[in-house]
Order: C-alpha cells, then sequence, then structure tokens
C-alpha cells in the first residue's frame, strides 16, 4: 500500500516513520513535509535510504502542489501529523496556524475526496487533546467532551477536525481522528517543555516555569502514541475519534524536578546543579490549568495501552539526548536549516 505521512519530518512523524518504515517493507512511505523550523531531516537518517521511503517537500496550504502530489502518487492512506504544533508560537503568530492547519487539512481533504471518489482510501488525522479546553482539578476528557479550545493552536487543530468530521459525513470520506494528550520522547524540538529543560539544564541555562508550575499534563512516550495510532488504522472504526493519553499527569514543576533528578543521576552532577536553575517567570495567556485522557475506548476497541510509565520514557529520553550530541549540535547551531537550505533551496518555511 501506498501510505502518504504529513509532518513526517516533525517529533512525532519521524518516531512513526523510523518505526514502521523498517517493520513494513510491503508498504510504500512517502513523508510530504513542508520542512518549516520543526523538521529535522537528521531524525530521518535512519531510513533516508531505504527503498520503500521518500520525502516530497510540500507546503499543504498550497491547494494546486496537493492536487499534483495526489494525481502523480495515488496514495492510498494518509496519516496526517503535519501542523504548526506549538502553542506559545500560536500566541505570538496566529496566521502559520490557520494557513497550515485549517487551510492545510482542508486541501489534503479536497484531494482525497477528489481522488478516492468511491471512498476508497483511509485519512487518518492525528489531533490534540487541547481541542477539549481545560479540565478543573477532577475529571478526564472523553470523546464527547465539548470542543472549547483556548489558544490559536488548539482552534486551529478544532477546527481541522471538524472538517475531517464533516467530509466523512457529508461526502462519505473514510475518515478517523486521534486526539492525544502531550507527547515527549526523542526527536523532539527544544521549544516543548522537556526537551527545552533537559538542554537548558546541561547548558546551565535557566528552567523557564510558567507561573507557579501547577498546571498539569498528561504526558505520553511518543512511541507509545506511534502505536496507538497503527493500532486504530488497524482496528478503529471509520467515522470514529479516538482518545489516547498516557495515565501520566504530572505538574509542571513535578516534571521539571524530575528532569532534573534523571539528569542527576545520569552525569553523576549533585541534583542541586540542576534544580538552582529553575525560575518561575510570567504565565501563558490563557494557559489551560490540565489535561488528562479517559483513553477506555481505544483499549477497549484496539486493544491498546501505553507500554511506559512517566519514570521509564523520562529516563529512555534523557538517555537520547546525552546520546546524540550531533543532533543536539545541530538544533544549536541552525546546522539543519543551513542543510534544507542547500539541499531544498529557498526555505518555505517560516
Ligand atoms: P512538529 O512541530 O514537531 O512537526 C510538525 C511537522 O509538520 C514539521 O515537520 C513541519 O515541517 C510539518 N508542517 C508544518 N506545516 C506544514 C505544512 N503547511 N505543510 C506540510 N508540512 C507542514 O509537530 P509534532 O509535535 O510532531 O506534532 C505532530 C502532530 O501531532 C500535530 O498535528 C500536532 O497537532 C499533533 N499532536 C502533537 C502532540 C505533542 O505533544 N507534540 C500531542 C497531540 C497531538
Ligand atoms: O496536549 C497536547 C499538546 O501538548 C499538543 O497538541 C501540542 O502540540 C504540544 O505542544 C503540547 O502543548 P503544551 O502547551 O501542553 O506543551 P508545552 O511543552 O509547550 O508546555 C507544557 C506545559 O509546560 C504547559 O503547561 C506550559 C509549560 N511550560 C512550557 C514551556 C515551553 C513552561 O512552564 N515553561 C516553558 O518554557
Amino acid at each position: 500500500m501506498k501510505i502518504v505521512v504529513t509532518g513526517g519530518a516533525g517529533f512525532i512523524g519521524s518516531n512513526f516513520l523510523t518505526r514502521f518504515v523498517p517493520q513494513h517493507p510491503e508498504h510504500g512511505f512517502v513523508n510530504l513535509d513542508k520542512l518549516t523550523y520543526a523538521a529535522n531531516l537528521r531524525s530521518l537518517e535512519s531510513i533516508a535510504e531505504a527503498p520503500n521511503y521518500s520525502l516530497a517537500r510540500i507546503d499543504l496550504a498550497d491547494a494546486a502542489a496537493v492536487d499534483a502530489f495526489f494525481e502523480s502518487e495515488k496514495p492510498q492512506m494518509v496519516v496526517h501529523f503535519a501542523a504548526e504544533s506549538h502553542v506559545d508560537r500560536s500566541i505570538v503568530g496566529p496566521r502559520a496556524f490557520v494557513d497550515s492547519n485549517i487551510l492545510g487539512t482542508f486541501n489534503l481533504l479536497e484531494a482525497c475526496r477528489k481522488h478516492w471518489p468511491r471512498g476508497e482510501g483511509l485519512l487518518h488525522h492525528v489531533s490534540t487533546d487541547e481541542v477539549y479546553g481545560s479540565l478543573g482539578p477532577t475529571g478526564l476528557f472523553t470523546e464527547d467532551s465539548r470542543y472549547d479550545p483556548s489558544s490559536p493552536y488548539s482552534a486551529s487543530k478544532a477546527a481541522s477536525d471538524h472538517l475531517v468530521r464533516a467530509y466523512h459525513r457529508t461526502y462519505g470520506l473514510p475518515t478517523k481522528i486521534t486526539n492525544c494528550s502531550n507527547n515527549y520522547g526523542p526527536r523532539q524540538f527544544p521549544e516543548k517543555l522537556i526537551p527545552l529543560m533537559i538542554m537548558n539544564a546541561l547548558e546551565g541555562k535557566p528552567l523557564p516555569v510558567y507561573g507557579a508550575g501547577v498546571n498539569v499534563r498528561d504526558w505520553l512516550y511518543v512511541d507509545d502514541h506511534c502505536e496507538a495510532i497503527w493500532k486504530v488504522i488497524e482496528r478503529g472504526r471509520v467515522g470514529e475519534t479516538y482518545n489516547i493519553g498516557g495515565r501520566g499527569e504530572r505538574k509542571n514543576i513535578d516534571v521539571v524536578n524530575a528532569i532534573c533528578g534523571v539528569l542527576a543521576e545520569a552525569t553523576q552532577r549533585p541534583v542541586a546543579s540542576f534544580t538552582r536553575l529553575i525560575t518561575f517567570v510570567a504565565d501563558r495567556p490563557g494557559h489551560d490549568q490540565r489535561y488528562a485522557i479517559d483513553a477506555s475506548r481505544i483499549d477497549a476497541e484496539c486493544g491498546w495501552a501505553p507500554r511506559e510509565t512517566f519514570e521509564s520514557g523520562l529516563r529512555k529520553t534523557v538517555r537520547w539526548y546525552l546520546d546524540n550530541p550531533r543532533w543536539i549540535e545541530d538544533v544549536r547551531s541552525g546546522e539543519y536549516l543551513k542543510w534544507i537550505d542547500r539541499n531544498y533551496g529557498q526555505r518555505t518555511g517560516n
């Protein structure tokens, strides 16, 4: 089968491809990616030469390019990861989020509708629990929770979810949606909490915690997320939505302290050499208080549950960053962006 993976050069997409390309030589995987600042081709080094993998640099906001790509590749399945993904960036500059997440998903849906006129394909849309807004101290998000997004990012993801559902109901397009909690693990760009704290701590820089550090996120190891998506593709019902969560609720300050503890153990340095870097800074505007997922539907219907605990996943993550200094150095120096420029011409990214 020809499977298009959008956003395959980003954090979750690259973990998905580096796992499933070698595992499934019977499928061809095409990575459709705009290669923005968040993409890193070094993350795909292990599969770059695989016979069942290729890369196409395309901006989903470019309808003609997406249509031409479908015309030539004739995909049978699309796993749609591509998006602007960082909440703080969406607060500073929301336009790119409307272009990539709403218009980009719309263009993809139009291409699927045109090229799969008899409903012969499958579009798997990867979304977020942030579409449900914020929880109070108790309760969990279910697939029936009301949409109530707080940030331009989550509003753009909510819009994309609504479009995907509408194309299923109106045109019979075969779609599935997964809404997932916070991912962490190898290859995550260091603008997100966990890799930012790991890299800053190793450099002796401040560890900026928003507000009082009491906001709660439900952490999921990225490999568990990739496995969940594959299970929904194989076993989930068409037209259905599945929530994915890690049973890993933690306050931000506890996450940062845990990172300091794992780093201290791994580097044989006193934990205080890291915890003294913790700095409380101004809160994020519209900061959602708490996310937590009820993942009982995906468990019951697809037989999925997370394998990693937060502690085991965090140890693996810290180890990966310690063992991959070239990846870190490229990100720090911007070398990976220069490589994209050299090999793909003028960046269209932001
Ligand atoms: P990321 O920012 O690391 O990567 C996004 C990728 O999409 C990049 O490779 C980028 O180049 C590509 N992209 C962006 N705009 C594009 C466009 N217009 N056309 C083509 N490609 C484009 O993101 P991520 O953290 O890997 O997230 C992947 C998906 O999972 C997103 O849809 C996100 O909303 C969702 N999600 C993420 C998390 C998380 O914790 N990271 C949790 C739940 C859901
Ligand atoms: O819940 C799923 C979402 O998780 C995904 O849809 C998003 O793509 C992903 O970015 C993530 O969003 P968050 O805003 O929760 O993740 P982030 O890593 O930016 O922040 C996690 C928590 O840590 C949040 O409460 C804000 C806080 N934070 C973040 C940063 C970057 C800090 O305290 N300090 C920081 O420097």
